[in-house]
């Protein structure tokens, strides 16, 4: 653990460190030429296809279907009433990924069936040793079957019906459906597939966490709570439609934020395997050595943050250098290409929430899911919230939409 370290291990990755011998599991879920583990070279081939996809100006394009959505949520929740924690937030957040992945068509693909298809393939992320007989693995491999034959029949439907749409209405699908590699060869379907369902899976399963538990650490921190809402009424104050540029104005909120994801680690272990005998800091790791960086322990190494265990966002604007020793997102050329969308959308749904109700907890003495998937709060967890001003009205959830309206 060290900052030296994880540089290390993400210098390495995909030279003597190889990431897809690590994680045999993905190319069981997807396929062993799915993006991350891919052959390094396929992988660069997949990654300059997605690498603009979330990009700053992409990225910000999808702030009107999570304003919607989560305006949509708000008003479904009356004046006051209670709920689970992560199984409410993760149908908003399925939903947000749905629209902004799957495009026009997500209304009629995301019944709850579908829902209950994307757990089942989540149960496929884990370290479990291949040989062992697991029920869920099964359903995992079932779900997979299912989800790609779901996918495949959009991608079928629009390559059919070309939307007439310039380049820059176009949508992740519509991007996806026509890209080409660099070298103008087009993507196979089935690449094209499981790069959808890569984004489907990884736009919530490793943002339930750190959404569900900021809103924790928050409730069992009155004081930071304060200086969050104080904040997002200063910022955001009545508006209906917060700009793009009012959320990234949120600094106490985005500390906040970098404390639930330092304390909480959505993904506690990040592991590679060597391939060649490498030598590092004095050690010798013999090839086949599984070499793993943990979040959550470097998230809690006293040489890096003061205090490690207490809850106090304003330890980045104090000890900045604290920023360097989060590797929540990873590093590397691995780095999470997610993470810009998680925090807007975190922002998004969770900001507004804070704004519109006060909140407690029900539940006493949250706790954390343990085991090898992403991590996040057990169920159930559940909170009472109270309205604390006039509800927000619904926004189009297109652009072109409230162009129409
Ligand atoms: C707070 C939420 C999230 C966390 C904590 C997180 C964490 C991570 C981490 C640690 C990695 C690197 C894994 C490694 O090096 O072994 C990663 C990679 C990745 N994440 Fe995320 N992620 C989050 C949200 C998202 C979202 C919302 C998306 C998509 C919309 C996404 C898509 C990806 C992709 C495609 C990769 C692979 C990047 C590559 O290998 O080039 N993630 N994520």
């Amino acid at each position: 653990m060290g900052e030296q370290h994880h540089r290390f291990v993400f210098a390495e990755t995909d030279k003597n460190l190889s990431i897809s011998a690590a994680y045999g599991f993905l190319a069981r879920m997807y396929d062993p030429d799915w993006y991350v583990v891919a052959e390094p070279e396929e992988y660069l081939r997949q990654r300059e296809v997605m690498l603009p996809r979330f990009g700053n100006r992409q990225v910000a394009g999808y702030r009107d279907l999570m304003l919607h959505d989560a305006q949509e949520f708000i008003s479904s929740l009356g004046a006051d009433g209670r709920f689970e924690i992560s199984s409410t937030l993760n149908t908003v957040l399925l939903r947000i990924a749905a629209g902004c992945f799957l495009g026009e068509a997500f209304g009629a693909i995301l019944t709850p069936e579908f829902g209950e298809l994307m757990d089942d393939f989540a149960g496929g992320l884990t370290f479990l040793p291949r040989w062992l007989p697991s029920s869920r693995r099964r359903r995992a491999d079932r779900a997979r079957l299912a989800l790609r034959a779901i996918v495949a029949d959009e991608l079928e439907e629009r390559r059919r019906n070309v939307p007439e749409r310039t380049a820059e209405d176009m949508d992740f699908l519509d991007v996806l459906t026509s890209a080409t590699y660099a070298d103008g060869s087009a993507l196979p379907q089935r690449v094209v597939v499981n790069l959808v369902l890569g984004v489907l899976l990884g736009g919530h399963e490793t943002t339930i966490g750190p959404i569900g538990w900021m809103l924790v650490d928050l409730l069992r921190n009155p004081g930071e709570l304060e200086l969050v809402r104080a904040e997002l009424d200063a910022v955001l104050g009545d508006d209906l439609s917060p700009t793009l540029a009012q959320f990234m104005k949120l600094k106490v909120f985005d500390n906040a934020l970098r404390e639930t994801q330092r304390l909480h680690p959505p993904t506690t272990v990040l592991a590679r395997v060597a391939v060649a005998d490498i030598e590092h800091a004095g050690y010798l790791i013999p090839r086949g050595t599984m070499v793993m960086v943990t979040p959550y322990g470097a998230h809690r190494m006293p040489e890096v943050f003061e205090e490690p265990a207490r809850y106090w966002p304003a330890r980045y604007t104090e000890f900045p250098a604290s920023l360097n020793g989060l590797i929540n997102f990873g590093g590397g050329n691995h780095r999470c290409l997610g993470a810009r969308f998680a925090e807007l959308e975190i922002k998004v749904v969770l900001g507004l929430l804070l704004r519109e109700y006060d909140f407690e907890m029900v539940t006493a003495g949250a706790k954390g899911t343990s085991g090898l998937g992403p991590h996040h709060l057990t169920s159930p967890c559940f909170v009472t919230y109270r309205r604390r001003r006039q509800p927000v009205r619904e926004e189009p959830r297109t652009a072109a939409a409230a162009g129409e309206s």
